[in-house]
């Protein structure tokens, strides 16, 4: 059996539904055979049922395509993530990261290509793929008015697990995310954000799975939350458990990942180690200037130092040009400036031009 996850070329698209609500109410009612969407289990965002633009006519069911606008979010993308590996997906949001994920969580289908999970290939053989992962989405749902502990059985349950062993298990996996006996008997909607995600990473780790996917798994906790959740991360790592996840934080792939991919528009701009991708694309430092005159730029640009200009900052690379920021500065005395190591944002600003922080 392979000992990667193999995503090879991988291309799809949706058919964006323009049809608002009532229309699709409509054509339910009128018993047209068209079902409205592609009958897998991601079914379009609630966001595109507001868009109304060009809605497609009310009874035609042959050809629809001309009226849909067709939105290709993941564009030939390839990438193998190595086992016992953590595999970030970086990019905007809209990049394409959930949709990867899902496709690899065999919950949708591709268009071209092909995906192997440890050897089974997603479309052909999804029962195997599906006992080696587990899938913790940024929006991960529970019955809110019940604890940890009887979401967690509930959930063991739909995998077949039960007794006693399965109740040891809960506890020893919610103690070691450091949930304390009171909160694992309380309702979850009394728990912060945080530990609701803890909640959800330890249902997945329920089935053991081989491959664990989380689908931007910090995203908007608080600082502190987030580093539990690395500390996390990092120990699954230890336990040998494969992690692909997806993320804007830059900061969060830095500091996880042995691995990236920046992905924007569906497509993979570059891939690497986090500090390989720093070192070569941008150096060791940045120089970041705000509130700047044109006389800034024209400076760098005279001296051939590499600089992006994006928020209202000037961003100059000094690279092997050591003497640079100390020119820099005794030029430009008092601008407002900050000199910083490079970072990962610095790399994605370089390839697209905008930066990515929040
Ligand atoms: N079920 C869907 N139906 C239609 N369009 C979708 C669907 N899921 C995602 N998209 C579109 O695909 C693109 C990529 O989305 P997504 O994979 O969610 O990006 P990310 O997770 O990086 O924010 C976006 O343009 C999004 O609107
Ligand atoms: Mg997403």
């Amino acid at each position: 059996m392979s000992n990667a996850v193999v995503v090879e070329n991988i291309y799809k698209k949706f058919g964006r539904s323009q049809a608002s609500l009532w229309e699709q109410f409509l054509r339910r009612g009128n018993g047209s055979s068209h079902p409205g969407n592609n009958g897998h289990a991601d079914l379009p965002a609630s966001a595109d049922l507001n868009d109304v633009k060009g809605a497609r006519p009310l009874n035609g069911n042959g050809s629809q395509d001309g009226h849909k606008r067709l939105v290709v979010a993941v564009d030939r993308v390839s990438f193998t993530v190595q086992k016992g590996e953590i595999f970030g997906v970086l990019g905007p949001n809209g990049g394409g990261k959930s949709t990867l994920i899902r496709l690899i969580a065999t919950l949708l289908l591709p268009d071209d290509g092909f995906i192997t999970v440890f050897g089974y290939d997603v479309v052909r053989h999804p029962l195997q793929v599906q006992r080696l992962i587990n899938r913790v989405s940024v929006e991960a749902s529970f019955f809110k008015k019940l604890s940890p502990m009887e979401n967690l059985l509930y959930g063991a349950r739909l995998y077949g697990l039960e007794g006693g062993q399965t109740r040891r298990q809960v506890v020893e996996i919610l103690t070691r995310l450091g949930l304390d006996r009171r909160s694992i008997n309380n309702p979850m909607e009394e728990m912060s954000r945080g530990m609701q995600q803890k909640v959800a990473i330890a249902r997945a780790l329920l089935t053991h799975p081989r491959l664990l996917l989380l689908d931007e798994p910090t995203t908007g906790l608080d600082p502190q939350a987030r580093h539990a959740i690395w500390d996390l991360v990092r120990d699954l790592k230890k336990q040998g458990v494969t992690i692909l996840l997806t993320t804007h934080y830059m900061e969060e792939a830095a500091q996880l990942c042995d691995r990236v991919v920046f992905i924007d528009d569906g497509r993979i701009l570059m891939e690497g180690p986090p500090a390989e991708l720093v070192a070569r694309e941008v150096g060791r430092e940045v120089m970041e200037c705000w509130n700047y005159p044109p006389e800034a730029h024209d400076w760098a640009t005279r001296r051939g130092l590499r600089h992006e200009e994006s928020g209202g900052r000037l961003f100059l690379y000094p690279g092997e040009d050591e003497s640079a920021t100390a020119d820099f500065e005794a030029r430009f005395q008092h601008q407002e400036r900050l000199l910083r190591s490079a970072t990962l944002e610095d790399v994605f600003l370089k390839l697209t031009g905008r930066v990515l922080r929040d």
